[in-house]
């Protein structure tokens, strides 16, 4: 934590040889404050500091106006230190991994996986250390190192080749290698090498890194290579993206083969034949976990065989044939100073707990969930009793743990150490931001506010997941910005559309308002302004999750994009979609569509106040279709499909997958719009329909014929 800087008034007895070291030292602390909100996305400054930093920053160059840095903080908006990056499109997604924390979940991965195979006998899976760094990804061509790139979203990331190159665990070359083989892997940094950079930041008056991952995520964001390169990051391999030729058969051999090219891989990475095989070398690296010398968070597994690899495939943003086994959860207590009630996107009231700052397995805790008003008294979503029933109060001695990246969480409470006049917590049933009634629906635990819109708190949630990275992802409009300009009274920003009127309404070239604000310059305006134009044309996916409707998270949007492929097609549906009629029954035949999430979507989008911010909205863009997946070489792309009867020759999951990946939709039900029924033995009504509508059926032979699997 930084201490709060002096009054700014202070600049005015600085000699300018003080004054440009203060600018330098200001820079670098705002830098890394933006790092870790706008892209770590782990605060490490209250926005009390920040905005004390930059004033003081903003004071100091007003009384030395010729020591203001080509860098200047007040240059730039948020995100903008790491927006010097260039953009690296994945050619393959980096995935990341589904967790497992107990070893039931570990029997239900290697299950699921047997299901959908439909493979009775045991599968052999790799086990090997989960790395707590950062995820890099390594593009060689023709043998040479020619690009880097950190995960970013998945699908694009920051090219930060200058600085893999300082890495010494990075082959620069390789001899033998596939022509184009991109080798994934994390960037980390060893326990002894963290000690001692924090000891040489200390003596230099820097700032100290939190925990290793930290110190490895922002050594290896430096703008300047050479601050990377001063620092001892460490990588291994552990997977690949783009090869234009298979490493090896399996798993274990491909990891071997990187070995050989001269990647670091785990020497801890083992072989196992059963669920039980797994938890047990789970078991041997908790054990050796202290001694590794580097922070790890779990033990991965991944299905050896790559074909089986390949037939598994992916869900939207993790693979199906690997999971992470997370290691329990770090502990500490401490005391509970407040709970406060923050109003989220969808109107939930969440309850947060204050706390005494504490350690909790090296990292600075001060705030926590409590969940929920049923949680803070001590029971469950069915009235029983959680933690012996015992309430949590204000002024309590509480158990903090996190497990990974999770927000923490309250585990218990210590009764003998509750003070005297400790008072049972009131959950309100007000809004406190808008004074509308919170209610909670039968069976919901969560107490909402019903003010909709007119609620602040939720009108400036929407917006903060509205330019949230899965969403519209608008460079240098990230929450903050969203919070500043929510209260602009000049320049406001209330609903999405006003980011897309904003530009026009601070006159358009020249700027009028923007650039002369604290904060800003005519760069960072222009530069905003452009990154705002920049998403005037937006995926169909991408706008239905940006949405931020209950229940519309991105999987969902994605399969609602897939299935009306375009925005008025989509906004038809969702408009006249009443239960019993046909774009209802379209709607809920959508496979992953039910009726929870079919209501939520009409409910919003038939809601006038609703709908007039998302008409207003949609006349700003234009919404690019969704094209199908695949449409030369596939035989059913851009056909609707139903599955019906049993399947013998692959699970249901697999085929329904294969169809997705060859272009297809896949629909739970027949209606006028099916153009294929597969149906195995045991076909009933669906079959039947197919036949009073005349649809094609075949049977499971003919469609692994059709989809190249025979
Ligand atoms: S495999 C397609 N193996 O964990 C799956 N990931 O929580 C690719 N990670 O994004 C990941 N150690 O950054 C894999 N041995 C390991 C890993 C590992 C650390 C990271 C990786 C991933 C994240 C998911």
């Amino acid at each position: 934590m930084i201490t709060q800087s002096p009054e700014t008034s202070e600049s005015d007895t600085l000699t300018p040889a003080a004054a440009r070291a203060e600018l330098e030292r200001l820079a670098r602390l705002i830098a890394a404050a933006n790092l870790s909100y706008h892209t770590l996305d782990a605060p490490e400054i209250t926005d009390a500091d920040y905005d004390a930093l930059k004033r003081r920053n903003a004071s100091i160059e007003a009384r030395f106006p010729d020591l203001k840095r080509a860098d200047s903080p007040s240059e730039q908006v948020g995100g903008a230190v790491v927006s010097g990056f260039g953009k690296v499109a994945h050619r393959v997604r980096m995935l990341s991994l589904e967790n497992a924390f107990s070893a039931d979940e570990v029997v239900d991965f290697d299950d699921r996986i047997r299901k959908f195979l439909n493979h009775d006998g045991p599968i052999d899976y790799t086990a090997e250390p989960k790395i707590d760094g950062l995820s890099l990804s390594l593009r060689y061509e023709g043998g040479r190192l020619v690009q880097a790139a950190t995960r970013g979203d998945g699908e694009t990331g920051e090219n930060v080749t200058a600085n893999a190159l300082t890495i010494n665990d990075i082959p620069k070359t390789l001899q033998d290698a596939p022509e184009v083989l991109e080798v994934r892997g994390e960037a980390y940094m060893s326990h002894a090498d963290f000690a001692a950079l924090n000891e040489k930041q200390r003596q230099a008056g820097d700032k100290t890194f939190a925990n290793p991952r930290n110190a490895a995520a922002g050594s290896l964001r430096q703008l300047d290579a050479s601050i990377t390169a001063a620092r001892p990051l460490r990588f291994f391999a552990y997977t690949w993206g783009e090869m234009s030729a298979p490493l090896a058969d399996t798993q274990k051999d491909a990891m071997e083969r990187l070995g050989a090219l001269g990647f670091q891989v785990n020497p801890e990475t083992v072989l196992c034949h059963s669920p039980e095989d797994l938890t047990a070398h789970y078991a041997r690296i908790e054990a050796q976990r202290a001694t590794l010398g580097y922070d790890i968070d779990g033990v991965v597994y991944k299905v050896n065989d790559l074909a089986l690899q390949g037939r598994l495939g992916f869900r939207s943003t993790t693979p199906r044939w690997a999971i992470a086994h997370k290691f329990a959860a770090e502990l500490a207590w401490t005391r509970l100073l407040a709970i406060d009630i923050q109003v989220g996107r969808t109107g939930a009231l969440s309850p947060v707990a204050r706390l005494q700052p504490v350690t909790v397995g090296g990292v600075v805790v001060s705030n926590a969930t409590l969940h929920n008003e049923d949680y803070i008294a001590g029971r469950d979503a069915k009235g029983g009793a959680i933690r012996d029933g015992k309430d949590i109060r204000v002024g309590d001695w509480v158990q903090v743990y996190r497990a990974g990246d999770v927000i923490p969480k309250i585990a218990d409470v210590d009764l003998s150490q509750r003070p005297d006049d400790a008072q049972p917590f009131q959950f309100p049933h007000l809004c406190q931001e808008c004074g509308s009634p919170a209610l909670r629906d039968e069976g919901d635990a969560v107490r909402r506010c019903t003010g909709g819109l007119i609620c602040p708190a939720q009108a400036v949630e929407r917006l903060k997941h509205f330019v949230s990275r899965a969403a519209f992802d608008i460079e240098g409009l990230g929450a903050k910005q969203i919070e500043m300009f929510f209260k602009d009274p000049e320049l406001p920003i209330h609903t999405p559309a006003d980011i897309f009127t904003l530009a026009a309404r601070d006159g358009q070239n020249p700027w009028k308002k923007l650039k002369n604000r604290d904060g800003f310059g005519e760069k960072s305006v222009t530069n905003l302004f452009a990154a705002i134009e920049a998403k005037r044309v937006i995926p169909l996916d991408r706008l239905i999750f940006a949405l931020g409707i209950r229940h519309i998270g991105e999987q969902v949007a994605a399969l609602l994009a897939r299935h009306y492929m375009t925005w008025d097609q989509f906004e038809a549906g969702a408009t006249s979609g009443t239960p019993g009629n046909p774009a209802w029954a379209e709607l809920t035949a959508i496979d992953g569509i039910g009726d929870v999430v079919a209501r939520s979507l009409t409910g919003a989008m038939q809601n006038p106040a609703e709908r007039a911010a998302v008409d207003r909205l949609v006349a700003q863009l234009t919404v690019q279709p969704v094209a199908p997946r695949m449409t030369t070489g596939s035989p059913v792309a851009g056909l609707t499909l139903v599955f019906t009867g049993t399947l013998e020759k692959m699970s249901r999951s697999e085929a329904k997958a294969r169809a997705e990946a060859l272009g297809a939709k896949v629909a739970g039900s027949v209606s006028a719009k099916t153009d294929l029924v597969i149906a195995g033995p045991g076909a009933g009504s669906k079959a039947k329909a197919a036949e009073a509508l005349g649809i094609r059926t075949i049977d499971e032979d003919e469609w692994l014929a059709l989809a190249g699997q025979t």
